[in-house]
């Protein structure tokens, strides 16, 4: 076992029973505790003892596949800087990209606070922007898409997801850069049962398929600045954590009728403060191709 999957880091901030988990500090070490022993893991790490071989030992052959492929993508310390520009929380009408987006997202949907998704493939709803707001010159298709196989998710500090089901998709979430806590339910409801809490650092990496871990919430524990986090929380720092998602319809993996939820075209979650089940159509918001462009057109230092 590592030490990652076992404690937060110093940093971190978990308020006692409150948002994103609604746990206290014992219901927290129990929850890492049972992370740690349940078999399959649902972290894949380099192994550093016997035990933890032995969990990762019956994680599906198609998520090492997905795993090995990521084992090696890390962001560069540049794009993590330039990243932190775009996040840093300047004075209105300076900011840069990445936050633009972020306090938009949040005047949509203030049910929890937003994370940004840079589709790998296809375009984002907010791709205009760069160029909008000067950072690169030119844009060739401004439209959204839906359904990119691999995602980049920015969690900025202290914000986080619903919690949300992946229907029948087999994916991973490979943490790239800061640090995110995953946790894992045993079915898409408002009550339903915490089965584990573990630790994402870069590297690391956690996966589902439709009957192992396909409901979850993730969270950013980093240092947002401003209090607890809450449903209408917003950072004041730059910290953040960067996730690179990717999710294989069951037809890619087998021939086999399937519907829409549960593929990676929309997942369920359950709004954060009706309770209710929703669906959510995967637009990204940033497309790489164009954010990649508009880090590299940061000024540094
Ligand atoms: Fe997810």
């Amino acid at each position: 076992m590592t030490s990652t999957t076992t404690s937060p880091a110093a940093d971190t901030f978990l308020p006692e029973g409150g948002h994103p988990f609604h746990i206290t500090p014992n219901e927290e070490r129990c929850l890492r505790t049972q992370g740690a022993r349940v078999a399959p893991s649902p972290v894949i790490a380099q192994a550093a003892s016997f035990d933890e071989y032995v969990r990762q030992l019956m994680i599906p052959p198609a998520v090492m596949d997905l795993y090995r492929k990521a084992a090696d993508l890390r962001m560069s310390p540049i794009e993590i800087e330039a990243m932190r520009k775009h996040l840093a929380p300047l004075a209105p009408g300076s900011n840069g990209l990445l936050r633009r987006i972020m306090l938009d997202k949040a005047e949509r949907d203030d049910t929890h606070p937003p994370y940004i998704r840079v589709a790998c493939t296809g375009r984002g709803t907010y791709d205009q922007w760069a160029v909008d707001h000067g950072h690169i010159d030119t844009l060739d298709d401004p439209y959204g898409d839906i359904g990119s196989p691999a995602v980049l998710e920015i969690w900025p500090a202290q914000h986080y997801s619903p919690i949300h089901s992946h229907g029948k998709t087999t994916g991973i979430v490979f943490c790239l850069a800061g640090q995110l806590d995953v946790m894992v339910y045993d079915r898409l409801a408002k009550d339903a049962t915490k089965l584990a809490l573990v630790t994402l650092t870069p590297g690391q990496c956690a996966w589902l398929t439709k009957t192992n871990f396909a409901v979850h919430k993730v969270y950013c524990p980093l240092d947002g600045g401003n209090g607890p986090t809450r449903p209408d929380y917003i950072n004041n720092t730059d910290e953040f954590g960067a996730s690179f998602h990717v999710y294989l319809n069951e037809d890619e993996l087998t021939v086999q009728a399937y519907d829409e939820s549960d593929t990676r075209d929309a997942f369920d979650y359950i709004d954060e403060i009706t309770g209710e089940q929703r669906q959510f159509k995967t637009y990204s918001d940033l497309s790489w191709s164009i954010l990649r462009r508009v880090l590299a057109n940061t000024p540094l230092g």
